[in-house]
């Protein structure tokens, strides 16, 4: 089976990839290598799957050296014809579109990018997969689409129709977009609302990344809406394992949507307070206001995950952090 993996050079597409190899798949990955943050941590983690970054190039395919079912080509999903022209040198059985721009306070800054990669970007998708009959599309929706909902935990059945930033906008136009195609066209579509994903080669413009960078220089660490805020970290193995059952099973319906989660939120003086221990180092805090676009809370209830997949993500914030913590030092030394 040959499945494109979109956000390849991405944290999440990254493991995704090497699960799917690692599994005998034969993977075609594609990312664009944008700078939101370090292209040179996307980079190291295409050479992780054995792509060599000195011979990346745009529109180029780079077959692995490590693995002989992986070929990796940078390409933007804005660009229809590329995407098209792809999708007929190849026969993907299924796509997992994970590459979109990601983050929600950067989408106050710049909401172009979200437009761009997250709805020109999954429209294109979403033509290729109608054209070439894709047997089923995977992609990554969000919890923010939760917005400041207080029904928790969050419910795949909740009408969410009031997100707080543009980000969880275009993750909710994606869900109605992908209900489209799949009511019009018979695409099987499922889409994923993954909740904080943390882990090793993770992102940095995200809490666990940030806030180890500043205990481990003896910075301060700003913490938002006074602390009182929580999140459902969830494990990046833990997510991978839930897409994975998703991905080698055959679609019972043409549209779904799931949450995966943790499903125990952790407060933000509670993070600090474990990553302290991991770290074994304390640091002092400085406290601001709620940020435009925040969510105060997210709360996964997985039990449509697990009645479907007989499975939930289950590894403690604690022993999740301490892979985290042993992959940053090893990795920034
Ligand atoms: N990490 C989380 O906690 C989290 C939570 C909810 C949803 N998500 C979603 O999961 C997916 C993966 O997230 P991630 O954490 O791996 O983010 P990431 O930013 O590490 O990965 C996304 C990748 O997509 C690529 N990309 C962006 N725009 C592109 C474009 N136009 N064309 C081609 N490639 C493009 C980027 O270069 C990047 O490598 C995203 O859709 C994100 O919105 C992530």
């Amino acid at each position: 089976m040959k499945i494109l993996v979109t956000g390849s050079a991405g944290f999440i597409g990254f493991h995704l990839t090497n699960r799917l190899l690692n599994e005998g798949y034969e993977v075609i990955g594609l990312d664009n290598l944008n700078n939101y943050y370090d292209v040179r941590l996307k980079l190291d983690r295409l050479r992780e799957t054995g792509i060599e970054p000195s011979k990346v190039a745009y529109n180029e395919p780079v077959r692995s050296v490590k693995y002989p079912n992986y070929t990796f080509i940078q390409l933007s999903i804005e660009n229809a014809a590329n995407l098209e022209r792809l999708f007929s040198e190849h026969d993907f059985s299924k796509v997992c579109h994970f590459a979109a721009q990601a983050g929600v306070r950067y989408s106050l800054k710049n909401p172009e990018a979200y437009l761009q990669s997250n709805i020109v970007g999954f429209f294109n998708i979403l033509e290729a997969c109608k054209h070439h009959e894709i047997k089923h599309l995977i992609y990554a929706s969000s919890s923010s689409v939760y917005g400041m909902s207080k029904n928790v935990p969050f419910s795949e059945d909740e009408k969410v129709d009031q997100p707080i930033s543009l980000y969880a906008a275009t993750k909710k136009s994606n869900e109605l977009m992908a209900y489209t195609y799949s009511h019009l066209y018979s695409l099987p579509t499922t889409g994923l609302r993954f909740f904080t994903v943390y882990g090793p080669w993770g992102r940095p413009d995200m809490a666990p990344m940030i806030f180890t960078n500043a205990i481990m220089k003896g910075e301060k660490i700003k913490v938002f809406n006074n602390g009182d805020m929580s999140r459902d970290f969830t494990f990046v193995g833990d997510i991978i394992e839930g897409v994975f059952r998703i991905v080698k099973t055959s679609p019972k319906k043409d549209y779904s949507i799931y949450n995966i989660g943790n499903n125990k939120p952790t407060n933000l003086m509670q993070f600090i307070n474990i990553l302290e221990t991991v770290l074994d180092k304390k640091c002092d805090k400085e406290f601001f206001p709620l940020q435009d676009g925040d969510m105060k809370v997210t709360f996964a209830d997985v039990s449509k995950l697990i009645k479907d997949f007989n499975y939930e993500p289950q590894t403690p914030l604690e022993d999740g952090l301490n892979s985290f913590v042993n992959w940053y030092r090893s990795y920034y030394k």
